[in-house]
């Protein structure tokens, strides 16, 4: 994961396995920790929590609280109607262009 600064705002780019791509901004909604200081984790039916449940996920944990985003919906995992993390979105072109 990379912090970057875009249009004054401050948002993650986290590179996944498969090199996809994806971006989120870069302050958790709980208590406002930089997310680039947590972890991109895959989710397995073992690990999942909340409702929205799939195999293979990909969420970004939060370094404080261990709070998980779904990175494709934004959702948080364990509060999904409450909490999301914002994401934008990316458009690659031979480098990494994010849209905000
Ligand atoms: S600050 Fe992110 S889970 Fe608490």
């Amino acid at each position: 994961m990379r912090p970057v600064k875009v249009n004054g705002r401050s948002i993650v780019v986290a590179r996944l396995a498969d090199g996809s791509y994806r971006t989120v901004a870069n302050t958790c909604p709980h208590e406002a920790a930089r997310m680039s200081d947590g972890k991109v984790e895959r989710m397995w039916h073992g690990d999942e929590v909340g409702e929205h449940r799939r195999n293979g996920w990909c969420v970004i944990v939060s370094p404080w609280h261990n709070f998980e985003f779904d990175l494709d919906t934004e959702k948080s995992a364990c509060e999904p109607e409450r909490m999301r993390l914002k994401t934008y979105r990316v458009v690659l072109d031979g480098e990494v262009a994010v849209y905000v």
